[in-house]
């Protein structure tokens, strides 16, 4: 047996400040602050850190504070109470506008008051509505809070923008502000181990890399599906729906590194590159006829969201990649709310043998590599029934993938890279243009709203989605791959 490599823990001993902008939101609390609890229960940060929430509302260190622990007892039942009072002891809040320069300098003044040293990273994680993020950039410049001894670094998360146009009218008001080093372009799907694990596992094993390519693999899938619904999101929600939220991001990414050529060099620029070269070979030819939109019954009566909205709670989409490993191999991805079961993995369809071409309905070979709920990967085979027959049934062998070594949540993993000024989890502009361009056409033909065009199917909760997907995948001979719930 191999010995596993020892790694050192990744740790980032450098102190700092991280401002979250938009601090009493669901981001903050659901991921930002218990993955700030995780890291420092596990010492993985420096003792000169402060946290300081910056919002409209007015409140108190002390109601912040409270609001802080609240976020981590709800997710943890056995909090380590001395860990969590050390944390509030460097947390703090401040109440201003995002468009007014004075309550910059305000708060900057503050900030002097609360930080023991100069020297430090400041982090601003933006928590609020990208609607807002021009003020904070300008405001932020404009006030010098980076400065010789603070280092500025910015944190936003997806969707960067709407559509290919806003996303490089956002570049660019970061450009004017900032350089390009500064700003950490954040997906969390990249923060999953399994995630980047994609690429490691067919680099890796030859088994997978001489199988995986056009020659025997006849479709690829890729699902995210969610059980959740909005969970109150609707302000939020209403606006992007699942093409923006789930498909333009997490699932793009996972197929860029499910799909993309090894890096020649490990570095972010060399990934960056790979995954951009990708995605500029993906198209969805026909988006008419290629996307289909579901939305769950009930969402328009919950709680903001407009009776007669339009937004989709689910999608499927079949795309095109122009690659030398992937020609005509057709990508199926798909991406819901309310659904069955929560499951998220990329499965690979192999071409029938003769066996599946003699037998109709046997099942083709595939490989399913699960995401979530945990990492595991699964071999779909074919095997003999007994006795003197000819005859076939389905095998399933596979094993969970263990995260071994450094594991992180995907938030405290992130951080500690923003600390540490790595950007290879991260995004850079390039993909992201790149990925706008392959959903810009579907969400033209949406907003033409022709009704054929751009249908909603509408689905039960707790279902696998609208049933009009399968005919996605029918039309050319399969099927989805449906997890066990
Ligand atoms: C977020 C989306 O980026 O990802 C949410 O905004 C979605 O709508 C979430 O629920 C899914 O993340 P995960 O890690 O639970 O699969």
């Amino acid at each position: 047996m191999v010995k596993e490599k020892q790694i050192p823990f990744q740790t980032a001993k450098v102190p700092f400040t991280l401002v979250i902008f938009g601090a009493s939101g669901s981001l903050a609390k659901l991921k930002l602050f218990p993955a700030l609890y995780e890291l420092v229960k596990e010492k993985r940060l420096t003792k000169e850190y402060k946290i300081v929430g910056y919002a409209r509302t007015p409140m108190s260190n002390e109601a912040f504070r409270n609001f802080f622990a609240d976020a981590i007892r709800s997710q943890d039942s056995a909090v380590d109470e001395k860990t969590l009072k050390d944390i509030l002891k460097n947390v703090f809040y401040f109440s201003g506008a995002y468009d007014q320069k004075e309550d910059y300098e305000r708060f900057k003044k503050e900030l002097k008051k609360i930080e023991k040293s100069s020297s430090r990273i400041r982090a601003a994680y933006f928590s609020v509505p990208p609607t807002v993020f021009p003020d904070i950039f300008q405001n932020l410049s404009k006030t010098n809070f980076n400065t010789p001894k603070a280092t500025l670094r910015l944190v936003t998360e997806k969707p960067f923008g709407s559509d290919l146009k806003s996303a490089k009218k956002l570049k660019k008001s970061l450009d004017v502000n900032f350089k390009s080093d500064q700003i950490f372009l954040l997906d969390h799907y990249l923060g999953k181990e399994a995630v980047s694990n994609l690429l490691s596992l067919r680099y890796a094993n030859s088994i997978l890399t001489s199988l995986l390519s056009s020659e025997y693999i006849a479709n690829i899938q890729i699902s995210a599906l969610e059980s959740k619904d909005i969970e109150g999101r609707a302000n939020y929600f209403d606006h992007v729906g699942t093409i923006q939220d789930m498909i333009q991001s997490h699932l793009l990414q996972m197929l860029a590194y499910f799909t993309m050529y090894a890096p020649k060099e490990k570095t972010a620029k060399a990934i960056h590159h790979e995954k951009a070269r990708v995605l500029k070979g993906l198209s969805i030819k026909d988006p008419h006829h290629a996307v289909i939109r579901g939305q769950y019954q009930g969402y328009k009566q919950e709680k903001n969201i407009p009776k007669d909205s339009q937004t989709e709670t689910y999608a499927a989409l079949k795309l095109s990649l122009k690659h030398g490993l992937w020609k005509k191999v057709p990508i199926y991805i798909r991406s819901g709310k309310s659904l069955k079961t929560k499951w998220t993995g990329v499965v690979v369809e192999f071409k029938p043998r003769r066996a599946q071409r003699q037998t109709p309905g046997l099942p083709p070979n595939r490989i399913v590599i699960q995401i979530q709920p945990y990492e595991k990967i699964e071999f779909h085979l074919l095997t003999k029934l007994g006795g003197k027959t000819f005859d076939f049934h389905e095998l399933t062998t596979g094993r969970p993938i263990y995260c071994s070594g450094d594991c992180l949540v995907e938030h405290g993993r992130l951080f500690l890279d923003v600390l540490e000024n790595r950007q290879d989890l991260f995004l850079n502009f390039e993909e992201i243009f790149e990925a706008w361009r392959v959903i810009d056409p579907v969400q033209k033909a949406c907003n033409l709203m022709k009704e054929d065009h751009c249908q909603l199917f509408s689905y039960t909760k707790g279902s696998l989605g609208p049933k009009t997907a399968d005919d996605l995948l029918k039309k050319d001979g399969f099927k989805w791959f449906n997890p066990e719930a």
